[in-house]
């Protein structure tokens, strides 16, 4: 069924007076008509799904055989990635062909009946109009649209102009930036370096082992973060060195990412979920389950930070740590990981 007509039909009684559209007799499609036509509207229909098939395997071939860090030069856009585009070219071409080829089947082979919908008067009331029309005329009137040419003239000006900066912005989605810093090497490193003492997030108190108790949690940084907000990229820098500090028996410790990366039961993790980055800090002691608020990974402090549930694909980083002269809880080393999303590949 092809044609819905919203207007009375000439077998049907005229029940409004108003017809909205001319009430044109039906015609039979060429396809209705000429079994050649329907056959090379068939085969159109047919060629369009086959090739729909085709650019789906391309998809596949170009996912496994493109190198992920090839580019290529595509004027007016720049470096764009090879991988990136040839997935898209392919899987919009799949998908057009296949909308295309319903679309064709729908308009030339399936049957077209023509019926008649009945619907209320949708016009409004001539009082209500003319209210609307007059409302309307006094806006105009008082807002001096119209005898303020030049205003009027640069406003729409300005109106027509204003998608541009839009249109600017998405390119940001299929170019790969070249002066920026390169994300995945950003996430390498954090400030934490052998020695840092850990101190509590917000107050920046130094932690000995005797402060935190079996089950307890702290969030925390290392100490040099204060000197480092005097710096630039601040913020950076703190969300990768945010760290969950938690405490558990000795023995309850399953696996770890490092020999001895605890101290006493104590152990240090990232902070920012391997997801997309999401920070922290809902830990549950009983089973040393970490679950992170967005879209619910749950991560086992106890083995090793691994994912035993939800959408992130990599465990959370632990930090090594130990203790200084002192007593207090210090790291040993970087985290041997990234830390944050993984949404990027890593080399
Ligand atoms: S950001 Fe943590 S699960 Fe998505």
């Amino acid at each position: 069924m092809t044609d819905v007509n919203t207007h009375e039909h000439s077998d049907h009684p005229v029940t409004s007076g108003r017809l909205p559209v001319a009430d044109v007799p039906h015609k039979p499609r060429r396809t209705d008509v000429d079994p050649k036509a329907a056959r090379r509207a068939e085969r159109q229909v047919a060629g369009m799904f086959t090739l729909s098939v085709l650019f789906v395997i391309l998809f596949v071939v170009a996912y496994v055989a493109i190198p992920k860090d090839a580019n290529v030069y595509i004027p007016v856009l720049g470096l764009v990635g090879a991988m990136n585009l040839a997935l898209g070219v392919t899987m919009g071409a799949a998908v057009f062909l296949i909308g295309a080829g319903a679309i064709q089947w729908a308009k030339k082979l399936m049957p077209d009946v023509e019926v008649v919908q009945e619907r209320h008067e949708l016009a409004s009331e001539p009082a209500d109009t003319a209210e609307a029309v007059d409302q309307y005329e006094r806006g105009k009137e008082e807002s001096g649209f119209a005898g303020y040419k030049i205003i009027r003239r640069s406003l729409l000006g300005a109106l027509a102009l204003f998608p541009i900066p839009l249109i600017v912005l998405l390119r940001d989605l299929w170019v790969q930036p070249t002066d920026t810093p390169n994300p995945q090497a950003e996430l390498e490193t954090t400030i934490w370096r052998k020695g840092s003492r850990i101190v509590v997030d917000g107050s920046y108190a130094p932690v000995k082992a005797s402060d935190l108790p079996v089950g307890g949690l702290i969030s925390a940084v290392p100490e040099n973060m204060m000197e480092v907000q005097e710096e630039e990229h601040t913020l950076n820098a703190r969300g990768k060195a945010a760290i969950l500090v938690v405490r558990m028996q000795p023995d309850e410790i399953r696996s770890q990412q490092g020999e001895n990366w605890d101290y006493q039961g104590i152990l240090a993790y990232s902070k920012i979920c391997t997801h997309v980055g999401c920070p922290i800090s809902l830990y549950e002691q009983r089973t040393h389950h970490l679950l992170c608020p967005c879209h619910q990974s749950t991560f086992d402090l106890a083995d090793s930070g691994n994912v035993i549930f939800g959408p992130a694909a990599r465990r959370m980083p632990q930090l090594p740590i130990g203790v200084d002269e002192e007593g207090y809880l210090v790291a040993l080393a970087d985290f041997a990981e990234p830390v944050g999303p993984s949404f990027w590949e890593r080399g």
